[in-house]
């Protein structure tokens, strides 16, 4: 009897602590949703702020050529403010890729992520696995030049081989399934010469190729976001230069 009472008390026990550790795990997800809504209502206040300040103060000019220094003093002003909102632009539209397979055993979206984390993984430094985040975010603007747009956007950022590579992806995955489109899977040996060769072909090979594994868990863009805003963070090649105004 006193055996029976004991393996019952035990047993309640266990129940117990399973439900404990239930409750405990229903508030971690609770906790994790409110914050990344707080992130995202602290995103959407930052986005109206900066529309507001883009919008008051407006010059009267109708055209270019008629616009002053004065006027220019205001709008760097605003387009400094702007700058710093370019992150989240970039984010939310690497969140379109989510849910677009387009035949692919996995979406666009996985599929940069996957890229990324496998760049992450051997070891890359930020530049460049925010380069493979980005390298297909011009897949639904860009379908038959989806590279240039990702290289555009990545130009002021990173190195010449980075962008290279970034700029040029397109033509050296083709190795791995142009010859099934019938085309010439060899359509990157034009390239050869390049110094950025074997950079932009290891990208392939290593991340860009096997980053379509529908097996893997699914991947959240959070884990990325803090590297892409220090990456974004300073236009190392630009015309403009922000510090002089
Ligand atoms: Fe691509
Ligand atoms: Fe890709």
């Amino acid at each position: 009897m006193t055996n029976i009472v004991r393996k019952d008390h035990f047993h309640l026990s266990w129940i117990y602590v399973f439900q404990l550790m239930c409750f405990n795990l229903r508030f971690i997800q609770i906790t994790n949703h409110l914050n990344k809504m707080k992130t995202k209502s602290e995103q959407t206040t930052l986005m109206n702020n900066e529309e507001k300040t883009l919008k008051t103060d407006l010059p009267n000019f109708k055209s270019l050529s008629e616009s002053s220094k004065e006027d220019w003093e205001e709008i760097i002003a605003k387009q400094k403010v702007h700058f710093k909102t370019l992150p989240d632009r970039i984010l939310n539209h690497l969140k379109m890729l989510d849910g677009d397979y387009a035949g692919f055993p996995v979406d666009r979206l996985q599929h940069s992520l996957q890229t990324a984390e496998l760049a992450a993984i051997d070891g890359r430094d930020e530049e460049y696995i925010v380069c493979a985040l980005l390298h297909d975010i011009g897949d639904n603007l860009g379908p038959v030049n989806h590279p240039d747009i990702a290289a555009a956007i990545l130009h002021p950022f990173v190195s010449e081989a980075n962008h290279w590579m970034v700029k040029h992806h397109g033509i050296f995955q083709g190795y791995n399934f142009f010859h099934h489109l019938g085309m010439d899977r060899n359509m990157r040996e034009t390239y050869r010469k390049s110094p950025y060769f074997d950079h932009t072909a290891e990208f392939i090979a290593k991340y860009d190729d096997i980053a379509f594994d529908s097996d893997k868990p699914k991947l959240g863009l959070e884990e990325f976001e803090p590297m892409v805003r220090r990456v974004l963070k300073e236009p190392k090649n630009t015309i403009y230069n922000f510090k002089r105004y």
